[in-house]
């Protein structure tokens, strides 16, 4: 079974798993909460790798999840992004978040705007079983290596904005066709993808009794639009790292492999 495999992965004896996390989401439906900020651990270390590795002429930023994705992109000076997500209520967060980025002059501003669209909703959109309440979300102001933590790298994506440079898409990153679409837009458009945000989407699968269907086919997906300059950056629970649970890794690495990379850090 998936989850022996993953035991047997772990790099670590100090690694226990559980499985508590996972039964939060577990149900792909589309009532669950979106992930606004991220609960994974390391985000510092994370943020100070992609700016230390060079980037493309045109660096192209595909990720999942929630607000994860900008401060990665700040870090990479992405030309653009493809933001997909497999739940719908994570697009209504990045549509939402683009009106407010939209007609936010400042970041605080949009701090103000966006808790005025969320708060309302909170049952919804925010997390506080994790967490990341309205306060954590201003505190996003403060934070080192967050897009809200300085005017520049607020002003770098209300640009992108402005510009037409960020797409969202509802896809399921299992989806073969769809990213054989995405593979076609972005040599079409002579883009590479620099950064590839996946989140720790491969132990959800990895916990699903589908003979192996679901990993092969994100694999599969993965596969056919990275390159091996192609950043990675991927979590999971059965990473070691003394900061506890949910570490981030950043890779470089293809073909990409979510069980056999699983101790391979860049740093
Ligand atoms: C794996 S979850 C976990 C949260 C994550 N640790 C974070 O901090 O953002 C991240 C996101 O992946 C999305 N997701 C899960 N399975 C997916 C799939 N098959 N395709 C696309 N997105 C998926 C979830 O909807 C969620 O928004």
């Amino acid at each position: 079974m998936a989850i022996h495999l993953l035991q047997a992965a772990a790099p670590s004896a100090e690694h226990s798993f559980s499985s508590d996390i996972f039964m939060l989401d577990r149900d792909f439906g589309i009532s669950k909460k979106p992930y606004v900020l991220t609960n994974e651990a390391n985000q510092s270390a994370t943020i100070a790798a992609l700016r230390s590795i060079p980037r493309p002429d045109k660096p192209f930023h595909i990720g999942f999840s929630g607000w994860e994705n900008y401060n990665l992109m700040v870090a990479r000076q992405s030309c653009g992004a493809l933001l997909g997500d497999i739940n719908n209520t994570v697009m209504e967060l990045f549509q939402k978040t683009q009106a407010a980025v939209l007609h936010s002059k400042t970041r605080q501003d949009f701090v103000e705007n966006i808790l005025l669209e969320l708060e309302p909703q909170k049952e919804r959109f925010l997390r506080e079983d994790n967490g990341m309440d309205s306060s954590a979300i201003r505190s996003e102001l403060t934070r080192e290596g967050s897009w809200l933590s300085t005017d520049a790298s607020y002003g770098y994506v209300q640009s992108l904005y402005q510009e037409g440079k960020i797409s969202h898409l509802r896809l399921d990153i299992s989806d073969r066709a769809a990213f054989a679409k995405v593979d076609a837009w972005l040599k079409a458009n002579r883009l590479t993808c620099d950064s590839l945000y996946l989140s720790n989407i491969g132990d959800w699968f990895l916990l699903m009794e589908d003979g192996g269907k679901g990993i092969r086919n994100m694999k599969a997906s993965v596969n056919r639009v990275i390159t091996e300059s192609t950043v990675i950056i991927d979590a999971s629970e059965h990473f070691y790292h003394p900061s506890g649970s949910l570490p981030q890794r950043v890779i470089q690495a293809f073909p990409y492999d979510p069980e056999k990379a699983r101790s391979k850090f860049t740093f």
